[in-house]
């Protein structure tokens, strides 16, 4: 998509928030089903972060950020000032701004979530890079996107050219690779099985088997920020 991507990101997801609203379809990349499947998933596996600094990146219109604020100080961004417009309705205070260059201090949040932005992402270094310098030494970044090894998805991807074009498809090895980099460690993987829901937890270290890494649909990383 070029440089430009977070401009052509923002007006579509204007487009997609004014056609949409601030429904759960407006912020699915496969279907309700599969959007709520994660959450309930991502939710579960943050646990009780009482209190806890959490900044949700690419927010949306904040059906992460709304349950996690409820004892939790949450700052969501986002590059669409449409789909901040219903997060702001929600009581929510997030920042119009790009992932890749957030505005924030270094090591300020105890919990980093992006949930389903790094397909929308063509520089996920700079993506991942800025997820772990805002977080603080031995807190949390939670990246979920696109299982890259996904059968039937890489068929749709094929079938359906169009839809996915911009999309950039990141292999969880190269994930971990990109949160090494930058300084972190993946503790464990979660690859989501939808429609049917569960879901296979790995440790990090670990290679994940085929059934995961071939049903999966959604791919998400828990991460710490070496102290
Ligand atoms: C599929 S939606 C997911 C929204 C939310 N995380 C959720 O799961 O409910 C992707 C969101 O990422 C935002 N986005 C795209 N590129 C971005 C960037 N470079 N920086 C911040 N947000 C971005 C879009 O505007 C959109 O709201």
């Amino acid at each position: 998509m070029g440089a430009d991507h977070r401009a052509v990101w923002g007006r579509f997801f204007d487009d997609v928030s004014r056609t949409k609203g601030d429904t759960e379809a407006a912020n699915s990349y496969i279907s309700v089903r599969n959007f709520r499947l994660l959450r309930a998933e991502v939710l579960e596996l943050l646990g009780d972060l009482r209190g806890a600094r959490v900044l949700d990146a690419g927010c949306g219109t904040g059906h992460f950020s709304l349950p996690l604020s409820a004892a939790n100080a949450v700052v969501g961004v986002d590059v669409s000032a449409e789909m901040l417009a219903f997060a702001r309705a929600k009581g929510l205070a997030p920042v119009r701004a790009a992932a890749e260059a957030l505005p924030f201090a270094g090591g300020v949040f105890d919990v980093v979530l992006a949930a389903s932005v790094l397909q929308l992402i063509p520089d996920g270094a700079a993506f991942v890079r800025e997820l772990l310098r805002v977080v603080k030494p031995g807190g949390r970044v939670v990246i979920c996107t696109i299982n890259a090894g996904n059968a039937a998805l890489g068929f749709l991807r094929v079938l359906e050219r169009k839809k996915y074009r911009h999309f950039r498809i990141y292999p969880f090895r190269e994930i971990a690779a990109l949160v090494r980099a930058a300084g972190g460690t993946v503790r464990s993987y979660r690859f989501l099985y939808y429609p049917f829901g569960g879901a296979a937890a790995v440790p990090g270290g670990e290679e994940p088997g085929p059934v995961p890494r071939i049903f999966g649909t959604t791919v998400v990383v828990d991460a710490v920020k070496e102290a």
